[in-house]
């Protein structure tokens, strides 16, 4: 055989969420917990099909005629309702046509594509990450060649936050650097900034002239669809210019069709026309046009008044049983685990529960109960129900004994 060009390729490490997936699957043992990933499960385990989701791909299937291409941008529909659900109908940011909106595959694919333009166009620029964010941010950052730095965030020995020294820290930043902010349902800790830290570093932002990128990968799962988007809206109100990347996974339990949307709030219509051009110039060079299901299947569900409705009470139906599952696993450790306060989780939102559980502890749980969290000790509370929490809890206690 001739050389292989590839013998001198490492295997990479597996990675950090996806990896414990992996790993999950292939662990033999009947009785194991996947906690790892941010995958919504209902009361059976199931990732459940949405009812509405599922009437929406009944009419698309019969009214569908064509397989062409779509527009680089993605589908018009869906980037019109997708403009509404984060703004607000009455926004003057899409009175004023001031964001240039984008499909993208997920909220990864937003992300990416959002990283791309801000290198293109200030290659000057680092961003700013949240100590600690979500695993991928720094990977899909980092991957462009941009310097990735952190601003204080969660503080482990109060599991509240650091605000003061994260305004601090934004305030010291170089006019054009870029800030990575959470809109809600902070990933991995769950805890999330008050409305007034909110309304300091929009001021923040506009005086020392930072990027706002906002992150929104779970509208809907703190509040609701209303109260979550309130950061973005506030931003907007006050007339700044930001990027804002969201994703439909988790809010339509539609995870592996990738519906996610950049929406880049600028100054004038003219602007967003231009910041669309350049968008669509960087999405031909890494996938050339959006796939097409996902987005219209989240489109028809977003114009049509009544699967909206039905849509909006499934939402209300997984937040409030991650909710319960959240009171339930503190509750459980409390009778498990008498010696440690884990209440603080209670005041946690959104999919995950930051348990404060070391590394070791949380590789132990793998290895002796099949119990798989990150190794960051974030636990994916969606993903307990009444028949696993027991085995959960006591595997934690075994753990910590
Ligand atoms: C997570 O944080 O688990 C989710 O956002 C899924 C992912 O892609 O990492």
């Amino acid at each position: 055989m001739a050389t292989s060009f590839f013998s001198n390729i490492a295997t990479a490490a597996p990675d950090a969420i996806l990896g414990i997936t992996e790993a999950f699957r292939n662990d033999p043992e009947a009785l194991k917990v996947n906690l790892g990933v941010g995958v919504y499960q209902d009361a059976e385990g199931r990732i459940p099909m949405l009812r509405s989701i599922q009437e929406a791909a009944r009419q698309w299937i019969s009214t569908e005629d064509t397989k062409t291409y779509l527009p680089i941008d993605g589908v018009a529909a869906f980037n019109a309702a997708n403009q509404e659900l984060i703004f607000g109908k009455d926004s003057s940011v899409i009175k004023e046509k001031r964001s240039a909106a984008i499909q993208t595959v997920g909220g990864s694919g937003a992300l990416k594509l959002g990283i791309d333009f801000i290198r293109k166009f200030f290659p000057e620029s680092s961003i700013y990450v949240s100590d600690p964010s979500w695993e991928n941010h720094r990977v899909i950052f980092e991957a462009t060649g941009i310097k990735v730095e952190t601003y204080p965030y969660y503080d482990p020995k109060t599991s509240g936050l650091r605000s003061a020294d994260m305004l601090e820290t934004l305030r010291g930043l170089k006019p054009n650097t870029a800030v990575l902010l959470h809109a809600c349902c902070h990933n991995p800790t769950g805890v999330d900034l008050d409305a007034k830290t909110w309304a300091e570093i929009a001021t923040i932002c506009a005086e020392k002239n930072l990027i706002p990128f906002i992150d929104c990968a779970y509208q809907g799962f703190a509040e609701g669809l209303e109260a979550d988007a309130a950061p973005i809206r506030l931003f907007a109100e006050k007339g700044l210019t930001f990027l804002l990347a969201n994703s439909f996974a988790k809010s339509f339990s539609m995870y592996r069709e990738r519906v996610g949307g950049l929406s880049v709030v600028t100054g004038s219509q003219k602007e967003a026309l231009a910041v669309l051009s350049q968008l669509k110039r960087l999405v031909r060079t890494i996938y050339s046009s959006p796939p097409s299901y996902g987005a219209q299947l989240v489109g028809i569900v977003l114009t049509n008044p009544e699967l909206r409705a039905l849509w909006v009470s499934e939402l209300d139906e997984m937040r409030n049983r991650i909710n319960e599952m959240r009171h339930l696993f503190v509750e459980r450790l409390e009778e498990t685990v008498p010696a440690r306060d884990f209440s603080f989780i209670i005041r946690q939102r959104g999919m995950f529960s930051y348990s404060g559980l070391p590394t070791d502890v949380m590789k132990a749980l793998r290895e002796r109960y099949h119990v798989y969290g990150l190794d960051s000790g974030r636990i994916c509370v969606a993903a307990l129900n009444h028949k696993n929490v027991d085995y959960v809890c006591q595997s934690i206690a075994n753990v910590l004994r």
